[in-house]
């Protein structure tokens, strides 16, 4: 399959400019090494390794299975301070080419991860949230549009992908709602220059979802995914069936118990049908992609 690419993509080493996002207790090692042999960049939370002890097994296993480059992703806010210096430390020892930050001012890990040679991606959802990651000099800035799975934004990607990029004159990496070819495509035509997809490897055989949570994904659509504050306390999108009634007093329970029992997913489930091995996943979005390009340029 051609391969096809963005200056991004090409100073990362990826063979696609895509990245398997990181999410929340569901994405794992086994991801990240089939996004490798696949040639994109795959992540996961480092909080979704039990401990730092844990963090640092996965990172030598990661290691011991691949040379290609990776990313892990630190939420600044949601992660106790010890363990956040810990992991980011791993991070930098492990030599991880690229940290992905979230939730918090990235500023002090920038710092160190550019010391060391890694690349730093932050997530935002407006022009504010992306002129201080701007300031904290991150190497690309995540537009996070409506739609997408875990904590979304508001605005359309028509919009905030090229404005972020006008605006901050920085790469732009475009995420929401991205599941197949012909919205990389359309992701890559706004500026974009790595296209950002979560939602799409739930249904991955390598995802640690749980088999009903996969296939959840695969029966659902978009009237089907319910965008709330009530589960986290910021607005984020969940598959509704797995979300209590909101006066129900056990819809708050404590930190990872929410991820774990009401499912989150984005509007992109729409045109996900089927569960498969990640490696087979991108060779579609790939051939997607190409037929797509074919069409607009006849
Ligand atoms: C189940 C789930 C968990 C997530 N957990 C995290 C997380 O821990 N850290 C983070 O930065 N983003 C997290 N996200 C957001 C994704 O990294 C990414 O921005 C999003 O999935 C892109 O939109 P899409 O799902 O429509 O492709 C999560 C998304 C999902 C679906």
């Amino acid at each position: 399959m051609p391969t096809f690419s963005t200056p991004l993509s090409r100073r990362l080493g990826l063979r696609y400019p895509l990245v398997a996002a990181p999410m929340f207790i569901i994405s794992n090692k086994e991801m990240i090494v089939a996004c490798a042999e696949a040639g994109i960049l795959g992540s996961m939370p480092s909080l979704n390794a039990r401990s730092a002890e844990a963090l640092e097994a996965d990172l030598q296993w990661i290691r011991s299975k691949t040379d290609k480059p990776f990313a892990i992703n630190v939420t600044i806010g949601l992660t106790q301070s010890d363990r956040l210096r810990r992991d980011v430390e791993l991070c930098l020892q492990y030599e991880v080419p690229v940290m992905i930050t979230s939730y918090g001012n990235p500023t002090p890990i920038v710092q160190a991860a550019h010391a060391h040679g890694v690349t730093v991606f932050h997530d935002v959802i407006n022009l504010r949230h992306g002129q201080k990651a701007k300031s904290a000099g991150v190497d690309a800035v995540i537009g996070v549009s409506q739609g997408a799975g875990g904590h979304a934004g508001t605005l359309n990607p028509y919009v905030l992908i090229p404005y972020l990029r006008r605006e901050l004159g920085i790469p732009i990496i475009g995420a929401g709602c991205i599941s197949g070819g012909e919205q990389v495509a359309a992701a890559l035509a706004l500026g974009a220059e790595l296209a950002y997809m979560g939602t799409r490897f739930i249904a991955s055989t390598e995802c640690g979802a749980q088999d009903a949570y996969k296939q959840m994904v695969v029966d659902s659509t978009h009237d089907d995914i319910v965008y709330t504050d009530q589960v986290s306390g910021t607005h984020a999108n969940f598959l509704k069936a797995t979300v209590p009634d909101a006066h129900q007093p056990d819809l708050t329970p404590e930190g990872a118990k929410r991820w774990l029992d009401i499912w989150s997913a984005g509007q992109g489930v729409s045109t996900i049908t089927d569960i498969k091995p990640i490696g087979q996943i991108v060779e579609d979005i790939v051939r997607e992609y190409h037929d797509a390009v074919k069409r607009l340029t006849g």
